[in-house]
C-alpha cells in the first residue's frame, strides 16, 4: 500500500491508475465500519484510495477536533490488510494551502435541521473537504456510510446539483454484536456509558417493532419519551425523515420508505444512529 502525504505524491500516483477508481474518506480511528466501507469500493472499482484526515473545518470550536483519536499507524496496518491501494493522509497545510478557504460549497436546507441545527456549520465544512478531495482524486466511486446518514444525502444532493462526474454509493451500519452502531467516538465512553449508549440503538429497534401501532405522526416522540428515562443520556432529536432529503415525516399515515435518526449524549459524548423501516 503506497503511502501519499503531498499533493504531488498524489497526483503522480493518480495520474498512474488504470481503470476505475473506488474512493473511501474517513477521518481515521479505523474501526469495521470504515473497513466495510473499504469492501464496498474494492468491489465497485478496479483500484481504492483511503483518505485518512481529520478535518479541521467541519469541527465548530470546542468540538472534539483537538481530542479526535488519530493513529495513522494503526489505520495504515488495517488498511493494508484489507488490501487497500493508497493512503492519502494529508496535514491541514496540505488540503488547506491558502488557510481558510472564501468560497464554498452551500449545503442547502437540509444542512440547517437535526445535525445542522446543533452543529451549524458543518455540513459546509464536510461539503469543502468532500468537494476538495473528489477535484483532487477524481474517483469513479465513493463509498459513504449509512451511518451518517444526513452527510449521506447532503453529499448525494451536492453530486447530483453540481454535476460531480462520480457514483456514491451508500453503505449499511456496522454495528457491534450487541446492536452499538461502530463510531471512532465510542473510544471515549467509559464501561458504564457504553451500557447505556445501547439504549440508542436498542429504541431505535424498539421504533421499528411498534412502527404500525405508533404510525408516521408518533413513533419519533415515542421513541424519544423511551431514551429520555434513562439516566446519563441526554437527547438532541429523534426524527422521521426522508432518507433522500433528510427532510422530516411529520404527516398522520405517511405510507413508504423512511429512516428514524437520533442523536444523543452520553456522559460528554454525543453519538448518533438511525435505522430505515417502510411504513
Ligand atoms: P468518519 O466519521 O471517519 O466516517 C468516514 C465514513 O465511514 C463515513 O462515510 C461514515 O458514514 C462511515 N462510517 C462510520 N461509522 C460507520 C459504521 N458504523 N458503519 C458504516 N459506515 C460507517 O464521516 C466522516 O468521517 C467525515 O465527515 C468525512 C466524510 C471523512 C469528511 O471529513
Amino acid at each position: 500500500m503506497k503511502i501519499l502525504q503531498t499533493r504531488e505524491e498524489l497526483k503522480t500516483w493518480r495520474e498512474n491508475v488504470s481503470g476505475t477508481l473506488g474512493l473511501v474518506m474517513t477521518m481515521g480511528a479505523l474501526h469495521e465500519g470504515h473497513l466495510d466501507l473499504v469492501r464496498a469500493a474494492k468491489a465497485a472499482a478496479d483500484t481504492v484510495l483511503v483518505t485518512v484526515f481529520v478535518n479541521p473545518t467541519q469541527f465548530a470550536p470546542g468540538e472534539d477536533f483537538d481530542k479526535y483519536p488519530r493513529d495513522l499507524e494503526g489505520d495504515a496496518a488495517k488498511l493494508r490488510a484489507v488490501g487497500v491501494d493508497a493512503l492519502f493522509a494529508p496535514t491541514p497545510e496540505v488540503m488547506y494551502p491558502q488557510g481558510e478557504a472564501l468560497v464554498s460549497f452551500n449545503p442547502g436546507p437540509a444542512a440547517k435541521i437535526l445535525e445542522g441545527k446543533t452543529r451549524p456549520t458543518h455540513f459546509a465544512g464536510v461539503l469543502l473537504v468532500v468537494g476538495k478531495m473528489f477535484h483532487l482524486t477524481r474517483p469513479d466511486v465513493a463509498c459513504f456510510g449509512k451511518k451518517d446518514a444526513q452527510q449521506l444525502a447532503i453529499v448525494t444532493q451536492m453530486v447530483r446539483d453540481l454535476d460531480f462526474p462520480l457514483e456514491i454509493l451508500p453503505v449499511e451500519i456496522r454495528r457491534e454484536e450487541d446492536g452499538l452502531a461502530m463510531s471512532s467516538r465510542n473510544r471515549y465512553l467509559s464501561e458504564a456509558e457504553r451500557g447505556s449508549a445501547l439504549n440508542l440503538s436498542q429504541s431505535l429497534q424498539w421504533g421499528l417493532e411498534h412502527a404500525s401501532e405508533l404510525g408516521s405522526d408518533r413513533i419519533a416522540a415515542a421513541v424519544r419519551g423511551r431514551l429520555e428515562e434513562i439516566p446519563g443520556i441526554e437527547v438532541d432529536y429523534v426524527a422521521l425523515v426522508n432518507p433522500r432529503g433528510f427532510v422530516p415525516i411529520t404527516e398522520v399515515g405517511f405510507r413508504g420508505p423512511a429512516t428514524l435518526a437520533l442523536a444523543a449524549k452520553v456522559g460528554a459524548t454525543r453519538l448518533i444512529d438511525n435505522m430505515d423501516l417502510v411504513f
